[in-house]
């Protein structure tokens, strides 16, 4: 009989689920997303309440994720609970997260902790948030109390989540608090983040010295609509700078990139100041010239009109299924930084409430990470977005990203076809041929095929 064919991770490599407090606890009502929600900017409307209840009972959902095999699961502390009041801590909130990192090693999952997801205390936005570059040091504060406290049951940090999307999203197209439309402000947050995490990083190496500790960028593609036209290469070539090489420059040298580097000072202490690089991919978008939009950087966005895509939220498009990409994305970030540290995939993932595209772009876009590791691109880990079904920040309860259905209602879980996937691949460290002719054979040629990959560079 033929040996099946395989695509082998290395030893080691980390397999789990990425997620965010706001987004699952529940209950959450003291940080600048609530008070958004209450103002009523969720486009359905629609509230996180209960969340997927894991303030009370996330020992359930960890315990779904040691079935799948998992050896990791990434999540974050809400700094609201923790400091509820400037200077003031609440111990039952550690005790309360210690629990559950204590739950997690005991089932073999390796806690990966964020420390800032997108939220953060009423008090810290009411002085600025990091519009205010002097508000950097509560952050650090509050990080190195949340390090001092949990370094005997965690030594993996990343400090903030997609800094990038949170001064776009926030500051420049509005969608989230405070919803500002300043371009100059938009890139002062960056970087006051990127500062922030510098500030956190050697703050958490002097806690405690083994710790690993990065930050995560979001990725997106930005491929013109027209390969032919100068103005659609350069609109698209601006907005890729902008939005996923910017911020990645400042930290490994210090230094923005034109014309950022005449707006802004150099970061200080950045160079070096992270163990690993951490990737969140999930999409491209084809770029036309549109002088009619300058706060998008003169480019219109959308995704390619014949493409297999993600649900789409009301607001935000979560575009196109690109396998390719996170090749591409891998490649560029290892180019970018003559492959200095080890890349962790801390998210990637789709919207499907239907679990009828996820199988096959699980399995397409391991592949491609397998291609690039097989390169010699050292990627450590993958994080798929996200466990359980929940709180999709602007979209609400809209778009489903989880392997395991959530029913909101009465807090039930329903693992989706994907989550016996994933965990089949997390058992094996592998995609086997058989794994992949069982969820998705229309993926045995893009997944084991000679062309590996390139046949998702079909030409506009
Ligand atoms: C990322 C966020 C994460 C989740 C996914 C879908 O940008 O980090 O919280 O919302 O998108």
């Amino acid at each position: 009989m033929a040996r099946q064919r395989s695509l082998r991770f290395p030893n080691g490599f980390l397999w789990g689920t990425a997620s965010s407090s706001y987004q699952c606890e529940g209950g959450n009502t003291n940080n600048q997303w609530y008070r958004w929600e209450q103002e009523g900017h969720i486009l359905t409307g629609e509230q996180c309440g209960d969340a997927c209840n894991w303030w009370e009972d996330a020992e359930h959902d960890f315990m779904l994720a040691e079935q799948m095999e998992n050896n990791a699961l990434r999540l974050s502390l809400e700094w609201s609970r923790i400091e509820p009041a400037e200077g003031q801590w609440d111990s039952g909130a550690i005790d309360r997260y210690r629990a559950m990192l204590m739950n997690l090693r005991l089932r073999l999952l390796k806690p990966i902790v964020t420390l800032h997801h997108f939220t953060e205390p009423i008090w810290f936005s009411e002085r600025g948030g990091f519009a205010n570059e002097a508000n950097i040091e509560y952050f650090v504060r509050y990080v190195k109390y949340a390090v001092e406290k949990l370094s005997d049951v965690c030594n993996f940090w990343i400090t903030i989540n997609e800094p990038n999307i949170y001064a776009v999203m926030g500051y420049l197209l509005g969608s989230f608090p405070p919803g500002e439309h300043d371009i100059k402000r938009t890139v002062l947050v960056l970087r006051n983040l990127l500062q922030a995490h510098v500030e956190a990083f050697y703050t958490i190496r002097d806690v405690q010295p083994v710790a690993e500790i990065g930050c995560c960028l979001h990725y997106r593609l930005f491929d013109p609509a027209n390969e032919r036209s100068p103005l659609d290469r350069s609109t698209a070539h601006l907005q890729d700078t902008f939005f996923n090489w910017q911020a990645l420059q400042a930290l490994e040298t210090g230094q923005f990139l034109p014309p950022l580097k005449l707006m802004l000072s150099p970061l200080s202490h950045a160079s070096g100041a992270r163990d690993f690089h951490g990737v969140n991919y999930y999409t491209r978008e084809l770029v036309r010239f549109d002088p009619s939009r300058p706060a998008e950087l003169f480019g219109r966005r959308f995704v390619r009109p014949d493409s297999v895509h993600n649900d789409s939220g009301r607001g935000i498009n979560f575009g196109e299924i690109y396998p390719f990409g996170i090749y591409r994305v891998l490649k560029s970030v290892y180019q970018r930084t003559r492959g200095n540290k080890p890349i962790y995939i801390t998210e990637n993932g789709f919207s499907d409430a239907l679990d009828d595209r996820r199988p096959r772009a699980i399995l397409e876009h391991l592949a491609m990470v397998h291609r690039a590791i097989s390169e010699g691109i050292l990627v450590r880990g993958y994080f798929y977005w996200s466990l359980v079904d929940n709180f999709e920040w602007a979209e609400g309860w809209g778009v489903r990203f989880g392997l395991i259905e959530l029913d909101l209602e009465i807090q039930e879980r329903i693992p989706r076809i994907s989550a016996s996937l994933f965990g089949e691949i997390c058992r094996a460290n592998a995609i086997n041929e058989d794994i992949v002719e069982r969820y998705a054979p229309d993926a045995l040629e893009t997944v084991f095929g000679s062309t590996n990959g390139a046949s998702y560079q079909v030409p506009v």
